[in-house]
């Protein structure tokens, strides 16, 4: 991990400096019709260089393909029965999150997990609780076909519905020179969601010099985040990747609130000691309670059984309910969750351990929690808008060009 860790500032680094160079010859260069360019406001506290590191080369940011994935993320006839849209289950109105225990998907059919939001999900090395899905492009596809979630029986099914939209055929023309995709789908959807940044929280401006931006409490909350209650140790932060996770994978027990866990656990352990064949993952994944095995089911390795990717914090207030499972209905019991170490189970991870927060410092540490909001999601979730409205003094304006065309 350690060496992973060191690669990865390493790769910052080289990012950083190909970035500068980058920008000088984007200035040089101002033939480019105004459609072809994609101007993003960073919020305050995301750094520049790290959001053109989760750009991929070879999906760049164009207005008109941002446009493009909005639509798409918007409309619910991308779903089998025109019920559905990825806004359902991830709405501005909820932080691009659903407000509820698990996602409800086609038919009021139910998953197994709660919806995260997508805010700042571009940051992930990868996509869902569990990791399955590389990248934001990968991860788009997968709710179309799911028969919980969008119910398409083929990816041939929506392209084939698209294609019928006018709209559609025209914006697809436009953005990729070609009739509707399915990777076109997924490469604007997820171009849309790089465009869905969130920062400009209290802690930013606190961070950036502004003592006055935390109220006393939440100062003690940092305090006790960092400290006595360890929270840090998952939930990292700095200033170079400010994300309030390291988006490892871990054990912390909430897993073991389904009943069926510990003897799944103790079936999955014995089949990875005897080098299981895939296929033996995809039987897991679909038996009853399956779905809590985490990130094992990706990995068949016995270390990551009922491990589930560590979330960010950020906007984590406007979140509810939370964990993988929903099964925290308020930030007051996922801290009550943590001052008993989690629930216990034998693959617990070994940094857990009951922790002593008397109330003062339970509300204190939820203070600080609160602090992470970004002004801007604030009043997008206020004012049920589905835009994230930068404020005019922010700093950070690139822009980006579709150099292939
Ligand atoms: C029925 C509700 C539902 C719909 C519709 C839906 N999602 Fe999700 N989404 C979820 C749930 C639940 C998860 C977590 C599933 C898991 O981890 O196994 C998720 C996970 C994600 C993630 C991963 C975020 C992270 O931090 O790991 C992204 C990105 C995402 N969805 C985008 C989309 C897009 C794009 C669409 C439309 C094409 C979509 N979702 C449609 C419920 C939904
Ligand atoms: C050992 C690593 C670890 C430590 C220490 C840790 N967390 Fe977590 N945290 C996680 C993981 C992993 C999850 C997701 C668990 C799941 O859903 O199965 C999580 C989930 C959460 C969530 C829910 C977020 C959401 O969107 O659902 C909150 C809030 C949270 N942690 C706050 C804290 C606080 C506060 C502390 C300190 C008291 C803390 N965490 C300590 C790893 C950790």
């Amino acid at each position: 991990m350690d060496g992973d860790l060191a690669m990865k500032t390493l790769k910052l680094q080289i990012v950083i400096v190909f970035a500068l160079a980058l920008t000088v010859i984007a200035r040089a260069d101002d033939g480019a019709p105004l459609s072809e360019q994609f101007n993003i406001k960073l919020p305050r506290g995301i750094p520049s260089d790290l959001w053109e590191y989760f750009v991929p080369k070879d999906n760049p940011l164009t207005a008109s393909k941002v446009e493009l994935g909005r639509r798409l993320f918007f409309d619910k006839r991308l779903s089998v029965d025109g019920t559905i849209s990825c806004a359902t289950c991830h709405d501005p109105r909820f932080a691009f999150a659903d407000n509820k225990k698990v996602a409800e998907g086609v038919g009021g059919r139910r998953g197994a997990r709660n919806s995260p939001t997508v805010l700042n999900a571009m940051f992930g090395s990868s996509q869902f609780w569990d990791g399955r899905a590389e990248s934001l492009e990968a991860q788009a596809k997968l709710p179309l076909i799911s028969p919980d979630e969008m119910g398409n029986e083929s990816h041939e099914q929506v392209v084939a519905r698209l294609q019928k939209i006018d709209e559609y055929r025209q914006l697809f023309k436009e953005v990729f020179g070609g009739p509707v995709t399915i990777d076109g789908v997924a490469r604007a959807i997820a171009a849309y969601e790089r465009t869905l940044v969130s920062g400009n929280s209290p802690f930013d401006r606190y961070i950036a010099g502004d003592s006055d931006a935390l109220s006393e409490s939440a100062q003690r909350g940092f305090g006790l985040f960092r400290g006595k209650a360890r929270c840090n140790v998952c939930h990292t932060f700095n200033q170079a990747f400010p994300l309030l996770t390291d988006y490892m994978y871990r054990n912390t027990g909430v897993a073991a609130n389904n009943t069926t866990f510990e003897a799944l656990a103790r079936q999955a352990a014995q089949a990875a000691r005897n080098n299981l064949p895939m296929n033996k993952l995809d039987e897991f994944a679909r038996s009853e309670g399956g779905q809590s095995l985490g990130r094992f089911l990706i990995t068949g390795n016995s270390l990551d059984i009922g491990s589930f990717k560590t979330p960010s914090l950020r906007d984590v207030e406007l979140t509810a309910p939370y964990f993988h499972d929903g099964s925290a209905a308020t930030l007051e019991t996922v801290i009550r969750f943590y001052i008993k170490g989690g629930n216990h189970n034998q693959n617990r991870d070994w940094q857990l351990e009951p922790i002593n927060l008397t109330e003062g410092e339970q509300r204190d540490l939820i203070e600080f929690l609160k602090s992470l909001t970004g002004d801007d999601t604030r009043r997008m979730v206020e004012s049920g808008t589905s835009d994230l409205q930068r404020p005019a003094f922010d700093v950070g304006q690139l822009n980006i060009r579709d150099t292939r065309r």
